[in-house]
Protein backbone atom coordinates (compact mmCIF):
# COMPACT_ATOMS: atom_id res chain seq x y z
CA UNK A 1 0.00 0.00 0.00
CA UNK A 2 1.11 3.38 -0.67
CA UNK A 3 0.60 5.57 2.31
CA UNK A 4 0.62 9.52 2.30
CA UNK A 5 1.31 10.88 5.81
CA UNK A 6 0.83 14.35 6.76
CA UNK A 7 2.51 15.75 9.31
CA UNK A 8 5.79 12.97 8.54
CA UNK A 9 7.98 15.50 10.25
CA UNK A 10 6.85 15.58 13.41
CA UNK A 11 7.65 12.80 16.32
CA UNK A 12 4.92 10.56 15.30
CA UNK A 13 5.40 11.07 11.99
CA UNK A 14 8.62 9.82 12.43
CA UNK A 15 7.27 6.47 13.87
CA UNK A 16 4.61 6.07 11.35
CA UNK A 17 6.90 6.02 8.85
CA UNK A 18 9.17 3.61 10.16
CA UNK A 19 5.80 1.34 10.85
CA UNK A 20 5.23 2.01 7.37
CA UNK A 21 8.37 0.57 5.78
CA UNK A 22 8.91 -2.09 8.30
CA UNK A 23 5.53 -3.48 7.61
CA UNK A 24 6.46 -3.04 3.21
CA UNK A 25 4.61 -0.09 2.75
CA UNK A 26 5.67 2.63 0.87
CA UNK A 27 5.15 6.29 2.02
CA UNK A 28 4.49 10.07 0.55
CA UNK A 29 5.77 11.78 3.49
CA UNK A 30 4.15 15.54 3.76
CA UNK A 31 5.28 18.44 5.83
CA UNK A 32 5.72 21.68 5.77
CA UNK A 33 9.69 21.35 5.62
CA UNK A 34 10.14 18.14 3.65
CA UNK A 35 14.09 18.18 4.77
CA UNK A 36 12.39 17.63 8.55
CA UNK A 37 11.44 14.20 7.56
CA UNK A 38 14.11 12.37 9.49
CA UNK A 39 14.20 9.09 6.95
CA UNK A 40 16.29 8.92 4.13
CA UNK A 41 14.75 5.29 3.17
CA UNK A 42 14.32 5.58 -0.88
CA UNK A 43 10.72 4.45 -0.55
CA UNK A 44 9.85 7.55 0.84
CA UNK A 45 8.41 10.48 -1.94
CA UNK A 46 8.97 13.96 0.15
CA UNK A 47 6.45 16.21 -0.42
CA UNK A 48 5.66 19.78 0.62
CA UNK A 49 2.36 20.92 2.04
CA UNK A 50 1.17 23.12 4.55
CA UNK A 51 -2.30 22.13 6.29
CA UNK A 52 -4.24 25.22 5.39
CA UNK A 53 -2.87 25.42 1.79
CA UNK A 54 -5.75 23.51 -0.04
CA UNK A 55 -3.81 23.02 -3.04
CA UNK A 56 -0.66 21.94 -1.58
CA UNK A 57 -2.65 18.70 0.13
CA UNK A 58 -4.19 17.95 -3.27
CA UNK A 59 -0.87 17.59 -4.50
CA UNK A 60 0.02 16.10 -1.59
CA UNK A 61 -1.98 12.91 -1.61
CA UNK A 62 -1.61 12.52 -5.51
CA UNK A 63 -1.15 8.84 -5.85
CA UNK A 64 -1.71 7.23 -2.08
CA UNK A 65 -3.98 4.40 -1.51
CA UNK A 66 -4.72 5.93 1.99
CA UNK A 67 -4.07 8.83 4.08
CA UNK A 68 -2.91 9.06 7.83
CA UNK A 69 -2.88 12.55 9.21
CA UNK A 70 -0.89 13.41 12.46
CA UNK A 71 -1.09 16.97 12.86
CA UNK A 72 -0.54 18.97 15.61
CA UNK A 73 -0.56 22.68 16.68
CA UNK A 74 3.25 22.97 17.81
CA UNK A 75 3.86 27.25 17.40
CA UNK A 76 2.18 28.58 20.68
CA UNK A 77 2.18 32.13 18.90
CA UNK A 78 0.16 30.62 16.42
CA UNK A 79 -3.34 31.88 17.33
CA UNK A 80 -5.57 30.05 14.75
CA UNK A 81 -7.81 26.81 16.36
CA UNK A 82 -9.03 25.57 13.16
CA UNK A 83 -5.80 23.65 11.80
CA UNK A 84 -7.13 20.20 12.41
CA UNK A 85 -11.05 21.29 10.85
CA UNK A 86 -9.84 23.61 7.77
CA UNK A 87 -6.73 21.04 7.59
CA UNK A 88 -8.63 18.23 6.71
CA UNK A 89 -11.41 19.90 4.84
CA UNK A 90 -8.21 20.40 2.16
CA UNK A 91 -6.96 16.96 2.94
CA UNK A 92 -10.51 15.64 2.14
CA UNK A 93 -10.87 17.68 -1.26
CA UNK A 94 -7.27 16.15 -2.03
CA UNK A 95 -8.79 12.39 -1.60
CA UNK A 96 -11.75 13.13 -3.41
CA UNK A 97 -9.65 14.74 -6.06
CA UNK A 98 -7.74 11.53 -6.36
CA UNK A 99 -10.51 9.57 -5.58
CA UNK A 100 -8.80 8.12 -2.45
CA UNK A 101 -11.24 6.48 0.25
CA UNK A 102 -9.15 5.91 2.95
CA UNK A 103 -8.54 7.94 5.75
CA UNK A 104 -7.03 7.46 9.65
CA UNK A 105 -6.51 10.96 11.46
CA UNK A 106 -4.73 10.97 14.92
CA UNK A 107 -7.07 12.84 16.74
CA UNK A 108 -7.06 12.75 20.80
CA UNK A 109 -9.11 11.65 23.59
CA UNK A 110 -9.50 15.39 24.66
CA UNK A 111 -11.96 15.21 21.63
CA UNK A 112 -13.80 13.08 23.66
CA UNK A 113 -14.33 14.97 26.80
CA UNK A 114 -14.45 18.67 24.98
CA UNK A 115 -18.15 18.55 25.30
CA UNK A 116 -17.96 19.53 29.47
CA UNK A 117 -15.27 21.98 29.75
CA UNK A 118 -15.89 23.20 32.85
CA UNK A 119 -12.94 25.01 34.35
CA UNK A 120 -13.91 23.40 37.82
CA UNK A 121 -14.08 20.05 36.31
CA UNK A 122 -10.79 19.73 34.75
CA UNK A 123 -8.26 23.02 34.26
CA UNK A 124 -6.01 21.42 31.55
CA UNK A 125 -8.97 20.24 29.22
CA UNK A 126 -10.87 23.67 30.27
CA UNK A 127 -7.53 25.99 29.15
CA UNK A 128 -7.12 23.16 26.01
CA UNK A 129 -10.70 23.80 24.56
CA UNK A 130 -10.34 25.56 21.62
CA UNK A 131 -7.87 22.85 20.49
CA UNK A 132 -9.69 20.26 21.52
CA UNK A 133 -12.73 21.80 19.93
CA UNK A 134 -11.30 21.53 16.73
CA UNK A 135 -10.08 18.05 16.89
CA UNK A 136 -13.75 17.15 17.98
CA UNK A 137 -15.15 19.22 14.95
CA UNK A 138 -12.56 17.50 12.62
CA UNK A 139 -13.92 14.15 13.72
CA UNK A 140 -17.30 14.45 12.97
CA UNK A 141 -16.61 16.09 9.71
CA UNK A 142 -14.55 13.20 8.30
CA UNK A 143 -16.59 11.06 9.86
CA UNK A 144 -19.86 13.04 7.79
CA UNK A 145 -17.40 12.98 4.82
CA UNK A 146 -18.27 10.09 2.52
CA UNK A 147 -14.85 8.62 2.87
CA UNK A 148 -13.46 5.18 4.84
CA UNK A 149 -12.72 6.95 8.22
CA UNK A 150 -11.01 5.64 11.40
CA UNK A 151 -10.42 8.39 13.73
CA UNK A 152 -7.79 7.23 16.06
CA UNK A 153 -7.81 9.19 19.21
CA UNK A 154 -4.80 8.77 21.24
CA UNK A 155 -3.89 9.74 25.02
CA UNK A 156 -0.96 11.16 25.95
CA UNK A 157 1.55 10.10 24.00
CA UNK A 158 5.56 9.18 25.19
CA UNK A 159 8.36 7.87 23.25
CA UNK A 160 9.00 4.39 24.84
CA UNK A 161 9.70 1.47 22.81
CA UNK A 162 7.10 -0.21 20.97
CA UNK A 163 5.57 -3.17 23.26
CA UNK A 164 2.52 -3.96 21.61
CA UNK A 165 0.68 -4.07 25.16
CA UNK A 166 -2.05 -1.85 24.65
CA UNK A 167 -6.01 -1.86 24.29
CA UNK A 168 -8.42 -0.82 21.48
CA UNK A 169 -11.98 0.40 22.63
CA UNK A 170 -14.18 1.16 20.16
CA UNK A 171 -16.82 4.03 20.72
CA UNK A 172 -17.03 7.76 20.47
CA UNK A 173 -17.41 8.63 23.97
CA UNK A 174 -15.58 5.86 25.32
CA UNK A 175 -12.12 5.72 27.35
CA UNK A 176 -9.52 3.21 27.79
CA UNK A 177 -8.09 2.73 31.12
CA UNK A 178 -4.53 3.67 30.68
CA UNK A 179 -3.53 7.05 30.37
CA UNK A 180 -1.06 7.08 27.80
CA UNK A 181 0.61 5.32 24.99
CA UNK A 182 3.82 5.23 23.07
CA UNK A 183 4.07 6.78 19.42
CA UNK A 184 5.51 3.17 18.28
CA UNK A 185 2.62 1.61 19.92
CA UNK A 186 0.22 4.41 18.22
CA UNK A 187 1.38 3.72 14.70
CA UNK A 188 1.52 0.05 14.65
CA UNK A 189 -2.49 0.84 16.33
CA UNK A 190 -2.83 2.94 13.07
CA UNK A 191 -1.21 0.12 10.57
CA UNK A 192 -3.28 -2.71 12.21
CA UNK A 193 -5.98 -0.74 11.24
CA UNK A 194 -5.29 0.04 7.64
CA UNK A 195 -4.56 -3.46 7.23
CA UNK A 196 -7.23 -4.68 8.31
CA UNK A 197 -10.42 -2.10 7.90
CA UNK A 198 -12.04 -3.37 11.25
CA UNK A 199 -13.52 0.15 12.32
CA UNK A 200 -13.85 1.95 9.52
CA UNK A 201 -16.70 5.00 10.23
CA UNK A 202 -15.68 4.38 13.58
CA UNK A 203 -14.11 5.71 16.39
CA UNK A 204 -11.19 4.24 18.24
CA UNK A 205 -9.02 5.04 21.26
CA UNK A 206 -6.37 3.11 22.27
CA UNK A 207 -3.53 2.76 25.49
CA UNK A 208 -1.42 0.93 27.61
CA UNK A 209 -2.57 -1.72 29.27
CA UNK A 210 -2.48 -0.17 32.97
CA UNK A 211 0.50 -1.43 34.97
CA UNK A 212 -0.31 -4.66 37.07
N1 LIG B 1 1.52 14.79 22.24
C1 LIG B 1 0.52 14.15 22.86
O1 LIG B 1 0.60 13.74 24.05
C2 LIG B 1 -0.76 13.89 22.11
C3 LIG B 1 -1.86 13.35 22.80
C4 LIG B 1 -3.01 13.04 22.08
C5 LIG B 1 -3.08 13.27 20.72
N2 LIG B 1 -2.02 13.84 20.07
C6 LIG B 1 -2.11 14.04 18.63
O2 LIG B 1 -1.24 13.10 18.02
C7 LIG B 1 -0.65 13.67 16.86
C8 LIG B 1 0.87 13.64 16.98
O3 LIG B 1 1.28 14.31 18.14
P1 LIG B 1 2.82 14.60 18.39
O4 LIG B 1 2.93 15.20 19.75
O5 LIG B 1 3.65 13.41 18.07
O6 LIG B 1 3.02 15.74 17.32
P2 LIG B 1 4.34 16.39 16.71
O7 LIG B 1 5.49 15.55 16.74
O8 LIG B 1 4.47 17.71 17.38
O9 LIG B 1 3.92 16.59 15.21
C9 LIG B 1 2.95 17.47 14.79
C10 LIG B 1 3.12 17.58 13.29
O10 LIG B 1 2.10 18.46 12.80
C11 LIG B 1 2.73 19.21 11.79
N3 LIG B 1 1.99 20.43 11.47
C12 LIG B 1 1.67 21.45 12.30
N4 LIG B 1 1.03 22.41 11.61
C13 LIG B 1 0.95 21.97 10.32
C14 LIG B 1 0.41 22.50 9.13
N5 LIG B 1 -0.19 23.71 9.10
N6 LIG B 1 0.52 21.79 7.99
C15 LIG B 1 1.13 20.57 7.98
N7 LIG B 1 1.66 20.01 9.08
C16 LIG B 1 1.56 20.71 10.23
C17 LIG B 1 4.10 19.51 12.33
O11 LIG B 1 4.93 19.91 11.27
P3 LIG B 1 6.13 20.98 11.44
O12 LIG B 1 7.35 20.12 11.60
O13 LIG B 1 6.10 21.72 10.15
O14 LIG B 1 5.81 21.84 12.64
C18 LIG B 1 4.47 18.14 12.87
O15 LIG B 1 5.01 17.33 11.87
C19 LIG B 1 -1.21 15.07 16.72
O16 LIG B 1 -2.33 15.01 15.88
C20 LIG B 1 -1.64 15.40 18.14
O17 LIG B 1 -2.68 16.33 18.14
C21 LIG B 1 -0.86 14.14 20.73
Amino acid sequence: MKVAIIGASGVTGTELIKEALTRGHEVIGVARTPENIKSADPRIAKRKGDAFDRQSMIDGVAGADAVVTTIGKRDLRDTRYTLNTEGHRNIVEGMRVHNIKRLVPISSLGAAQVKRPGIRRNVYLFLRRKYYGDMHQMENEVLDSGLDVTVVRAPMLHNKEQKKAYEVIEGRNVLPSGTSVSRADLASCVFDELETDQYVHKVISLADFPES
